[in-house]
C-alpha cells in the first residue's frame, strides 16, 4: 500500500465533490509532524481559494466534512487560515496492515512503469587495495541495487573496473625491474602497490624509465601478447582479493564491465564527436568545449544538453590526449553508449564520490549532445572521517583499507557481544558467536553509513555504531530477534501468522501508523536513490515496537486482542528483516 497515494486520492475525490469542481484538485497532503495536528494535512485548499476568488477556510470546511464521510479517517479538522488535519481511524489502517501481512511485499506495490535502470558501483581500480571511500560506494550502491529491484525496475549492477589505463605500462616495466614472485603470490595487491610507487617515483625522475612506461602501455593497446598476458594476470590477482571482499560484504554484481571492455570502442567515439561538431582539436588533443556550443546547431542533440553551468565553466571534457592516449573520459562516454544502445537502459546510476561532480556533468552533457535519450544521474557522496573528523587514516597515516576495516568491525562486534553476554542481555550459543560478530559487525558498519543522508560526510565511529540501544545496527537486528523469540515462546509461526489487527492502546495505534509508511518510504528512498529513509523508518519501528511491548503484553493478552497484537509484532518484525535486507545487512534469529 502507497499510504500517500491512496490517500491524496481520497483528498482530491473529497474536495472536487464538495466544492463541485470538474479537474481533479490537488490535495497537497503532507503527513504532519505534531501528533496533536493528527497524522496529515490537506493543504490545498489555499492554492483553490486563489483561483476561485473565495477564502481558505470556506473551502476548508466543506472539504473536512466530505473526509469525514470516507472510511479511512476519524477525524478531520479545519486548522489555521484554511488546513484540514486528518487523523486515521484505527480499523482502517488495521485492516490494511493485516493485508499487507499476508503479502510476501510486504505491501509495498511496483511502480507503474518498470525501467532498466544500471547502477555502476564499487568500480575500483585494478592492482591497488579498496579503501573507504570504495566502502561507501559498495555499501550505498548494493543498496540502491535492492531498492529499485524492490518498487520492481529491472536492475543491472555493474562494476566499472579502472582495469585499463596509464598505471599499466608502469606495472610492466615495474615488475621487470622489483617484481617478487613469490610476494605476488602470496599478496597480490600489496605487491603490486609496492611496485607501482617506486615504478611511479622513478618515472618522475628519469626520463628514459617514463618512455619506456608509455611504450609498454603502447604495445599493451594494441594487443602484444606478452604484456596482455601480464595484465591479465594483474587483473586476476586483484580479483581474488576483490571477491573474497564482496563476499564477506555479502554485495554481487550482474556485469564486471571494466574500463578494459570499452577499449575497442574508443577511436570512434572520438571520431564521431569530431564529425558532429561536440568536439574539436586544440593543440594536438580533441575536447570538448562547452561554452563554445549551441545545442540546437547540432544534429540529434537534446536541447537543453548543457546546463548554464556548464556553459559558463571554463574547463574542456579531453576525450584524446596530444600523444593519442584516450582517457577515462572517453571510457565513460563509449560506456554510457553500450549501456543505452546494447543493455537498453532507460538509466544509468554512478554511485560515485562528490570529487567527480565535474567529470560527471561533463559526461553526461557530451551523451546528451550525441542525442542519447537515456537518465544519467550521480548519486553523490561525501567522505568517511576519523574520530578527529578528519579523512580516516592509520595510525602510520596510511588511508585505511577496507579489509582492515572489516577486520576491525567483526574483532569489536566480537567483544561487544561478550560483554552483554556477561551481562545477561545477549544469548548468543558458543557455536553461533563467529557468525554473528559477522552479522553484527559488518551490519553495524553498513547501517553507520546508509543512516546518514549520503552527500554528508560523517565520522566513524566504532563504539556508537555497535551499541544495542539507540540508532544503531545492533539495535535494530535485537528488535527483529526480539520478536521472534515472542513467536517461539507462543510456539506460534512467525511466517505464515496473520490475524486481523485492531489497534486499540495508544502503542498499538501509534506503532500501526508507522507501519503504514512502509511502502512509502521505500518509493521515496528508491526514488531518490536515498536509503536514509529506510533507516529512519527502522528505527522509528523499531522504538514504537519497543514502547508498544512495554506497554502492551501480547503472549498474555487473550482472544482478537492478542491476536491483533501478535500480527502488529509479526508485521513490525517482517519489516525489520526486510527494511535491514533493504540495506544490505542481514538478521540473526535469535541474540
Ligand atoms: N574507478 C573509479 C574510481 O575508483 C570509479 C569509477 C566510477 N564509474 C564510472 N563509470 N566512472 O575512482
Amino acid at each position: 500500500m502507497r499510504l500517500n497515494a491512496v490517500l491524496e486520492d481520497l483528498a482530491a475525490e473529497a474536495m472536487q465533490q464538495a466544492l463541485g469542481l470538474e479537474e481533479r484538485p490537488a490535495p497537497l497532503l503532507r503527513p504532519t509532524t505534531d501528533p496533536a495536528r493528527g497524522d496529515y494535512q490537506i493543504n490545498g485548499a489555499m492554492a483553490l481559494a486563489k483561483r476561485l476568488g473565495k477564502k481558505p477556510r470556506e473551502l476548508a470546511g466543506p472539504i473536512a466534512e466530505a473526509m469525514r464521510r470516507c472510511e479511512a479517517i476519524a477525524t478531520a479538522e479545519v486548522a489555521g487560515p484554511g488546513f484540514v488535519n486528518l487523523t486515521l481511524a484505527p480499523t482502517w489502517l488495521g485492516a490494511q496492515l493485516s493485508q499487507a501481512l499476508a503479502e510476501p511485499s510486504l505491501g509495498v506495490e511496483p511502480v507503474a512503469s518498470p525501467q532498466t535502470i544500471v547502477v555502476d558501483f564499487s568500480s575500483p581500480n585494478i592492482a591497488k587495495q579498496m579503501h573507504v571511500g570504495h566502502l561507501r560506494s559498495t555499501i550505498l550502491g548494493w543498496s540502491i541495487v535492492k531498492l529499485l529491484r524492490a518498487v520492481g525496475h529491472r536492475v543491472i549492477g555493474d562494476n566499472h573496473l579502472g582495469d585499463w589505463g596509464t598505471q599499466f605500462g608502469l606495472l610492466i616495466v615495474g615488475m621487470r625491474t622489483w617484481g617478487d614472485e613469490a610476494a605476488l603470490q602470496r599478496d597480490p595487491i600489496a605487491e603490486l602497490e609496492r611496485v607501482y610507487k617506486l615504478a611511479s617515483a622513478k618515472a618522475k625522475e628519469d626520463e628514459e624509465f617514463a618512455q619506456s612506461a608509455r611504450d609498454e602501455l603502447a604495445k599493451l593497446q594494441s594487443g602484444d601478447p606478452a604484456n596482455r598476458a601480464q595484465w591479465e594476470a594483474f587483473v586476476r590477482a586483484t580479483r581474488a582479493t576483490l571477491d573474497a571482499v564482496y563476499e564477506r560484504l555479502g554485495v554481487e554484481f550482474d556485469e564486471w564491465l571494466g574500463e578494459s571492455a570499452y577499449h575497442d570502442a574508443l577511436p570512434g567515439v572520438v571520431e564521431t564527436l569530431l564529425a558532429r561538431g561536440i568536439a574539436r582539436e586544440d593543440q594536438g588533443a580533441v575536447a570538448v568545449f562547452f561554452g563554445e556550443l549551441d545545442p540546437s546547431t547540432i544534429e540529434g542533440a537534446l536541447p537543453d544538453a548543457i546546463p548554464k553551468k556548464l556553459a559558463k565553466s571554463e574547463t574542456p571534457f579531453i576525450v584524446r590526449k596530444r600523444d593519442g592516449a584516450f582517457l577515462y573520459s572517453t571510457t565513460d562516454i563509449a560506456t554510457a553508449l553500450y549501456r543505452k544502445n546494447t543493455l537498453k537502459a532507460d538509466c544509468s546510476v554512478y554511485v560515485v564520490g562528490a570529487p567527480q561532480a565535474l567529470h560527471f556533468q561533463q559526461l553526461f552533457a557530451t551523451v546528451r549532445l550525441l542525442g542519447v535519450d537515456m537518465a544519467l544521474e550521480h548519486v553523490s557522496f561525501g567522505q568517511v572521517l576519523g574520530e578527529d573528523g578528519k579523512v580516516l587514516r592509520t595510525r602510520a597515516g596510511k588511508a585505511v583499507t577496507l579489509a582492515s576495516l572489516l577486520d576491525e568491525a567483526e574483532a569489536k562486534a566480537r567483544q561487544v557481544i561478550e560483554q552483554q553476554r556477561q551481562a545477561g542481555k545477549l544469548r548468543i550459543a558458543d557455536d553461533d558467536l563467529d557468525r554473528a560478530a559477522r552479522v553484527i559487525g559488518i551490519g553495524a558498519v553498513k547501517y553507520a553509513d546508509l543512516m546518514q543522508n549520503r552527500t554528508t560526510d560523517y565520522r566513524f565511529d566504532f563504539d556508537k555504531m555497535l551499541a544495542f540501544t539507540g540508532n544503531a545496527g545492533p539495535y535494530l537486528q535485537f528488535n527483529y530477534a526480539r520478536v521472534r523469540s515472542i513467536f517461539d515462546k507462543g510456539g506460534l509461526d512467525f511466517e505464515q501468522f496473520v490475524a486481523p489487527i485492531l489497534p486499540e492502546a495508544p502503542e498499538e495505534q501509534s506503532l500501526a501508523r508507522e507501519l503504514a509508511r512502509f511502502g512509502d518510504r521505500v518509493h521515496l528512498a528508491a526514488e531518490r536513490y536515498e536509503p536514509h529513509h529506510i533507516a529512519q523508518h527502522l528505527y522509528a519501528v523499531a522504538s514504537e515496537f519497543s514502547r508498544f511491548f512495554t506497554n502492551c503484553p501480547v503472549l498474555k493478552a487473550e482472544g482478537a486482542t492478542r491476536d491483533s497484537r501478535l500480527a502488529l509484532t509479526a508485521l513490525a518484525g517482517k519489516q525489520l528483516r526486510a527494511g535491514l535486507d533493504l540495506l544490505g545487512i542481514e538478521t540473526l534469529e535469535r541474540m
